[in-house]
């Protein structure tokens, strides 16, 4: 008979070819293989042997099912139905709902397919944490020995948050460990890529970014598309696209890194006015300019009439000076 957890609406999450179902018996030894191969990076002193799987498996696994709020929710990740991997939700907070990202695949597949099968899971893990069980926190716990998980955890979003400095021991060297989080309805932030053309230029072409940018007038795409490129391979930009869940709903851009003299721009998707995203988007688009480039002063030019955009930057503790009648500049230092 298939596990089922009572916790769980929806029991089996797939993405093409890719599934993830409650956790298998019949996966175990599997499972146990990759762990004892893979132990430099997780938290096993020692190599499992089959009666410990065994034991853990009737003993433990078997009661997270019909728990009412199990301490961790664990999946066999399989491609047509054949184990590749497990992991899941630990640690699991059910008061601040929140639970620690859980996940190895088969040894075998880990140097071709590494960061492919890392987005899948974290694609289906999110709709276990965040659309089934309304989590509002997600968050990886990694000793620093795989540089390249990181690379992967913040293309698909998640934000280094911590670091514990020299926590832990492994073969008489102290390592850190590495904190990254992704939130629910939470703002995040990865650099922008070809792929925002169209989005981008349906953003730059609305009424109300239209009305308060400096250059007036429709933008002809092909003009945009120019621009555009241009802009994602200068390295004198901060180019932003800002996503809640992955869907894209805004962009902040710091121009003149190279000479000190940066300028901002930022825009909200007009569907997403109104509930104070714009404070938020550009206050912690600085934080993540900040831990770029440190100390710099960054400066925005608003439209008078532009009184959201001009609340915001006094609300973030800008400093404002008239730049002509209708235009104010608003420097700081960050
Ligand atoms: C600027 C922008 C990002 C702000 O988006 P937003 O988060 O929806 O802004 P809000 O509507 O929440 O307004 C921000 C603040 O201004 C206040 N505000 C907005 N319009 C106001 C008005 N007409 N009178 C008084 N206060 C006003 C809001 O109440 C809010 O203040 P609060 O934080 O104290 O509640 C968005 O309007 C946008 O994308 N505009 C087009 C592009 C642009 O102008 N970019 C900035 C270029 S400098």
């Amino acid at each position: 008979m298939e596990n089922k957890y009572k916790v769980l609406s929806q029991q089996v999450f797939s993405n093409g070819d890719y599934s993830i179902v409650p956790i298998r018996m019949e996966d175990r030894y599997e499972i146990m293989k990759w762990r004892n191969e893979q132990m430099y990076h997780l938290r096993q002193n020692e190599p499992l042997i089959k009666e410990e799987q065994d034991n853990y498996f009737s003993n433990t696994i078997s009661n997270l099912f019909e728990a009412e709020t199990p301490n961790q929710i664990l999946f066999s990740y399989t491609k047509e139905n054949t184990c590749i991997g497990y992991g899941g939700l630990v640690h699991i907070n059910w008061v601040d709902k929140n639970a620690e990202l859980s996940f190895i695949m088969d040894t075998e597949i880990e140097g071709t397919s590494f960061e492919k099968h890392w987005c899948i899971f974290i694609n289906l893990i999110e709709k276990v944490a965040f659309l089934d069980l309304k989590f509002n926190k997600i968050f990886t716990y990694a000793f620093d020995l795989r540089p390249h998980l990181y690379s992967v955890l913040v293309r698909n979003g998640f934000e280094e948050e911590a670091r514990l400095k020299e926590h832990c021991l492994f073969d008489s060297i102290y390592r850190d460990v590495v904190i990254h989080a992704k939130y629910k309805n939470k703002i995040q932030f990865r650099v922008a890529e070809i792929d925002d053309l169209t989005v981008t230029y349906t953003w730059a072409s609305s009424p109300i970014v239209r009305e308060y940018a400096l250059s007036k007038g429709i933008i002809p795409f092909e003009e945009h598309k120019n621009w555009f490129v241009n802009k994602i391979a200068d390295n004198n930009a901060f180019f932003l696209i800002a996503t809640i869940e992955s869907t894209p709903i805004g962009l902040v851009r710091f121009d003149g890194l190279s000479h000190q003299q940066v300028t901002i721009s930022y825009l909200l998707d007009p569907g997403y006015h109104g509930k104070g995203l714009g404070k938020q988007l550009l206050s912690r688009g600085l934080s993540k300019l900040y831990r770029e480039r440190g100390n710099i002063t960054v400066t925005g030019l608003v439209h008078i009439n532009n009184i959201a955009s001009r609340r915001i930057f006094e609300q973030l503790c800008f400093h404002q000076i008239h730049e002509s009648e209708v235009l104010l500049r608003f420097t700081k230092q960050l």
